[in-house]
């Protein structure tokens, strides 16, 4: 029997994907499913999984571009209240996957716990914050992790310790198993400080990015010892447009889309400025973003 037909109420097929990505852009999933548990959620895996489909976890779409035709497989959400939880234990909190990881940004550093202050304007989902090692100058989610629990394409729900993950930048070893929750370490120290620290993270960020635009964060990983959006900036890319989509202005790492812009618009700018940046400097840009 189809897998499909055992989870009819945690499943929906053929559904747009492009409200749920800050790009706002590209086709269908063929599959979505939101479980309900990490029960199903490890049995909804392994049957996709032993059905040949591809599965992809989706947090709040900030680091993925959707093809436009969309992506033939699986997509999980987490968006059930049990993904959702946030557990205070003096300076830990255990926080589900499904945490929207600004809100849980504000509410630690509104109880003087630090540690994720330092993330201020940084969207995205914890799990999705964890498996990319989310983070800017000020810091990186993984320093503050103690342990992650993550499901497998297999079904097996294992808990992984910090060392185990091999946080780098913008990676780590979860790699396509999906983050329940994690158990993360702050530091106590007087709210007034930690909130006054998330404020100008933040307000440094705004300075510095286009993030009133549609578009998923930086585009390019920083290459060792260089700023990708310098790079791009120097190589004279900055206005440069496709269809609807162009560099930004503000800061060159980030494509930013206006309405009507397709995904291969963002797909075609990206082989642009690998081109140009690889002519002018001898440099290879690698993507940042998910490519779905
Ligand atoms: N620069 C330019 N032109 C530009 C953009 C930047 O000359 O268009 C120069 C800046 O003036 C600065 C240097 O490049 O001298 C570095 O720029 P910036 O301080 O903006 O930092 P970044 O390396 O471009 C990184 C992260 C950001 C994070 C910021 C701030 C990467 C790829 N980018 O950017 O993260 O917000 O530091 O902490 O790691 C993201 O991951 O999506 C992201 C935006």
């Amino acid at each position: 029997m189809m897998w499909s037909n055992d989870y009819k109420d945690m499943l929906e097929s053929n559904v747009p994907l492009a409200d749920k990505t800050w790009f706002k852009l590209g086709g269908d999933a063929r599959w979505l499913a939101c479980p309900r548990t990490t029960g199903d959620l490890a049995d909804i895996c392994k049957r996709a999984a032993g059905d040949g489909l591809s599965v992809r976890a989706l947090g709040r779409g900030a680091n993925v571009l959707v093809r436009d035709d969309g992506f033939d497989g699986l997509v999980i959400r987490l968006d059930a209240p049990c993904f959702k939880t946030i557990r205070f234990d003096g300076d830990k909190v255990h926080v589900g996957g499904g945490v929207d990881l600004m809100d849980l940004a504000h509410q630690t550093s509104r109880k003087g716990l630090a540690g994720l202050d330092v993330l201020a304007g940084i969207p995205g989902s914890v799990g999705g914050a964890i498996r990319m090692n989310a983070g800017g100058r000020h810091g990186q989610i993984g320093d503050v992790v103690v342990s992650v629990t993550l499901v497998d394409l297999d079904g097996q729900t294992q808990t992984v310790a910090h060392d185990a993950l091999a946080f780098d930048y913008r990676s780590s070893a979860v790699g396509r198993r999906i983050v329940v929750s994690a158990i993360l370490q702050l530091r106590k120290e007087d709210p007034e400080l930690t909130l006054d620290r998330f404020h100008r993270v933040w307000t440094d960020k705004k300075a510095s990015q286009p993030l009133a635009e549609k578009s998923a964060g930086c585009i390019f990983k920083n290459p060792p010892g260089h700023s990708a959006g310098a790079l791009i900036d120097q190589a004279g890319l900055k206005g440069t447009r496709v269809g609807n989509a162009s560099i930004s202005d503000v800061h060159a790492n980030f494509i930013v889309a206006d309405r009507a812009t397709r995904s291969s618009d963002i797909l075609t700018l990206i082989d642009i400025v690998r081109e140009r940046v690889h002519d002018r400097f001898g440099i290879d840009l690698e993507l940042e973003i998910d490519v779905w």
